[in-house]
């Protein structure tokens, strides 16, 4: 039976069908409780009604808030959002992005994401909704946007797949970070970095002049022993070169055999032969030792980095020690309480000028006692080679003990000293993996300990 003949056949058996209410109230005649039980019903459902609107609107203004809270969310953010759908059309940007790009959501929604980054950029972005599709995230991809005037932005951006509530990939959600600050201000804290480099390079060296200026003297001095004794050699070569062409022309002009004989004795031409391989000998070593103090000078004064390589630390300490000792005119000893050989792989250039710092330091400090004496003693462990410099001078200042190492700090007269000596030291001793430390002695007088590594990293 169709619900039309139903209806038509409850309206003949006396029954109302309630649209609506989906029952079938019984009414015989005037029945009236029949008609309570519609008006009852109806009431009911008006009630249930009321009921379903009150909360449909409290759902309806939680919604809102929700909305409005992700709204405020969306638009405090400083990184750019941009949603959009799995063909990259845009669906929704924060205000971030209307803001850089100059345009209204209105104006946005639609817009393919291809249109509002930089040609440069296009390729990578082509592609972003296909790779997101078979990974989740893409990372600080760097993209360039186009602001509202076409001027291109470096971003970085943070790309995520979007899904819906049944995990339907349905587009993918953008994040971008501007770069541009953020590399400016890397860019000049990197020039400040280089600019202070630059500076303390050429504090290193200026202070390595001025120590040099101090150590000409002992240098000088230094060269004066070979360079003399060269000089002493070569005369004596010359003599004997003089004796023995006497007696090559005698020989020559066909004097007889005794007279050479008495010649050969008058002349000493034995001794001439037996001297000449010693005399060269030693004229050579002269030449050597100056060429080894010039190259030793070459390496002080020079502003080039050397590489590491394997010497003797005992023969840089001796030769720190003369250079340092003879520039000096007061009374002094120098005791080196340590083995001939100490090899270690380094940079001989800054040990030796670290060397020079300290020994000056200590003869600076001693200066006009009448048992002015610097002790150097070395101890060596697995790992390391320290170099203990110890004077008997008055010992660093307790007020000083803290700053000595600071650039500039100096308690010498003006004029007398930088105050720059220990501190490119514990710069140095640092760049060649050791350290640098002082403390005053036990019995007296400062000490200055060098580690350093037998082999610097
Ligand atoms: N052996 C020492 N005994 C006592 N004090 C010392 C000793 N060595 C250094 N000092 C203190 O440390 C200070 C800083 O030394 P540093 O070598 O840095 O500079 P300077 O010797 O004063 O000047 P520069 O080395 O530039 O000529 C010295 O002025 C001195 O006060
Ligand atoms: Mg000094």
């Amino acid at each position: 039976m169709s619900s039309a003949e139903q209806d038509d056949h409850a309206k003949n058996d006396g029954l109302i069908n309630i649209a609506g209410v989906g029952d079938h109230i019984a009414l015989s005649g005037n029945n009236e409780e029949a008609w309570i039980d519609v008006i009852q019903k109806m009431d009911e459902v008006y009630a249930d009604h009321v009921r379903y609107q009150l909360e449909l609107e409290q759902k309806n203004a939680e919604l809102e808030d929700a909305q409005a809270f992700i709204g405020s969310v969306l638009s405090s953010m400083t990184d750019v959002l941009i949603v959009c759908d799995t063909r990259g059309k845009i669906q929704q940007a924060n205000d971030a992005y209307q803001k850089l790009s100059d345009s209204n959501d209105q104006e946005l929604r639609g817009k393919s994401l291809q249109d509002i980054f930089a040609p440069c950029s296009a390729n990578c972005v082509s592609n972003l909704t296909q790779q997101l599709r078979d990974q989740e995230r893409i990372e600080d991809k760097e993209l360039v946007l186009l602001d509202g005037e076409g001027n291109e932005s470096l971003f970085s951006m943070n790309c995520s797949a979007r899904y819906d509530h049944e995990g339907r990939f349905v587009g993918i959600v953008l994040i971008g970070r501007h770069l541009g600050e953020l590399r400016r201000a890397y860019k000049d804290l990197d020039q400040a970095h280089q600019k202070l480099r630059n500076t303390q390079q050429q504090l290193v060296f200026a202070e390595k002049m001025t120590a040099l200026g101090r150590l000409v003297a002992g240098v000088a001095h230094e060269l004066n022993n070979p360079i003399s004794f060269v000089f002493g050699n070569m005369h004596a070569l010359r003599r004997y070169g003089e004796r023995i062409t006497k007696y090559l022309k005698a020989i020559d002009s066909g004097t007889d055999t005794v007279q050479l004989v008495q010649m050969r004795q008058d002349l000493k031409i034995d001794r001439i032969v037996t001297d000449i391989n010693p005399l060269v000998d030693g004229t050579l070593e002269g030449a050597e030792r100056v060429s080894e103090i010039v190259q030793e000078l070459r390496r002080f004064s020079s502003v080039q980095k050397e590489t590491q390589e394997p010497f003797n630390i005992v023969r840089v300490i001796k030769t720190a020690g003369h250079w340092v000792s003879k520039s000096v005119t007061s009374k002094h000893q120098f005791i080196y309480d340590m083995p001939e050989r100490l090899e270690l792989i380094s940079r001989r250039g800054p040990v030796h000028q670290i060397m020079v710092n300290l020994l000056q330091n200590a003869l600076d400090v001693v200066d006009g006692q009448i048992d002015a004496q610097i002790t150097i003693r070395s101890e060596e462990t697995e790992s390391d080679i320290s170099i203990h410099v110890i004077d008997n001078g008055p010992g660093i200042l307790d007020t000083a003990i803290d700053q000595i190492f600071e650039p500039f700090f100096t308690t010498k007269p003006l004029g007398q000293g930088t105050g720059l000596g220990l501190y490119i030291s514990y710069g140095l001793a640092e760049e060649l993996g050791g350290k640098l430390t002082a403390c005053n002695h036990a019995g007296g007088g400062a000490e200055f300990i060098l580690s350093l590594p037998k082999q610097s990293a």
